[in-house]
């Protein structure tokens, strides 16, 4: 039974998860490097619960609970004494393995291990560790607290028993897990991506502008975003580092980054959080 839950990472993905993680009842670790990053994720989550209050989705005490259970923290100790640890830091391989490795050296043996990595290998961050039966991919989509699916990712050491913590913990959080193999980019990323990367060849070669490319297929396929919107909300970098994965995971020509794409994220054009990207935000 997995009560107290380690996030490391206050992000964009990290407090959403923090966020529904506390909602589901559980005691929650926010953890991040800097206070600074700390406090911008309890903010974020914050201010998601006061909308939901204002909203008549939620009571005033019911958002003080929920805030109640979450505990901002600079520090990795506090995951020994936790039943999961859910790792949801920046998209490096370098980064995610030193981690583990802490982590591993912290946390006593039964503790699991689950990682929100978008496309980078389970098996071989698990391999790092004294526990590959106990380590699991986790991933949210974002945002964490409107998107319904966790895509659980069984690394090829990943017990029943894990899979089936991760399941139930995933369906306590409202959420609708599936259960995938650890090949490059999963699922969600391996049809997902290809779109992308199509919008952005389409823009790049000239065919259509960034915003009928959008409107096409927002319109004609009644998708919420337009691909170079969504491109711009997970973040161009993003998006390359998991083109990337896919490309050097198959050795396969189709899934080449859009040189277009290369291009925007050399000059800093990394969407939403850099304020521009296809588009230009405020
Ligand atoms: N955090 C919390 N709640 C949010 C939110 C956020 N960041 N953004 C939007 N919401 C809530 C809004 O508050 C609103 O709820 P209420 O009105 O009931 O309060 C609801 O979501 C709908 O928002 P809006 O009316 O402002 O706008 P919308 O109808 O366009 O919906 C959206 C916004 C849910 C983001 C929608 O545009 C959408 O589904 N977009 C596609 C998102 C998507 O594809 N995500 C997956 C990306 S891939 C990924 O995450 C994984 C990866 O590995 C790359």
């Amino acid at each position: 039974m997995i009560k107290r839950v380690m996030v490391v990472g206050a992000g964009q993905m990290g407090s959403g998860i923090a966020q529904v993680a506390a909602q589901a009842g559980l005691q929650v670790w926010l953890r991040d490097l800097e206070p600074r990053f700390v406090e911008r994720g309890l903010g974020v989550i914050e201010k998601n619960l006061a909308r939901d209050v204002a909203k008549g989705r939620r009571t005033e005490e019911e958002k003080a609970a929920i805030l109640g259970r979450i505990t901002g923290t600079t520090e990795l100790g506090p995951a020994a004494e936790c039943d999961l640890v859910i790792e949801a830091i920046v998209e490096s391989l370098e980064a995610k393995l030193a981690l583990f490795r802490e982590l591993d050296s912290i946390c006593p043996e039964v503790t699991l291990f689950a990682s929100n990595t978008s496309s980078l290998p389970i098996t071989q961050l698990a391999a790092v560790t004294r526990r590959p039966d106990r380590f699991i991919g986790m991933h949210f989509m974002n945002p964490v607290p409107v998107m319904k699916l966790v895509e659980v990712i069984r690394g090829i050491a990943t017990s029943d028993e894990t899979y089936a913590a991760i399941r139930n913990l995933a369906e306590a959080m409202g959420k609708t897990p599936v259960e995938v193999n650890d090949f490059p980019g999963f699922v969600s990323n391996r049809v997902l991506m290809p779109m992308l990367n199509e919008a952005m060849f389409c823009v790049y070669e000239g065919i259509a502008g960034v915003e009928e490319v959008d409107t096409v297929m927002k319109l004609g396929m009644n998708h919420p975003m337009g691909p170079l919107t969504l491109a711009d909300f997970i973040g161009l970098d993003t998006c390359l580092a998991i083109l990337n994965v896919l490309y050097e995971g198959f050795k396969d020509p189709k899934y080449r980054p859009c040189p277009l794409l290369v291009q925007m994220v050399q000059a800093g054009y990394l969407g939403r959080k850099s304020g521009r990207g296809f588009y230009i935000y405020d």
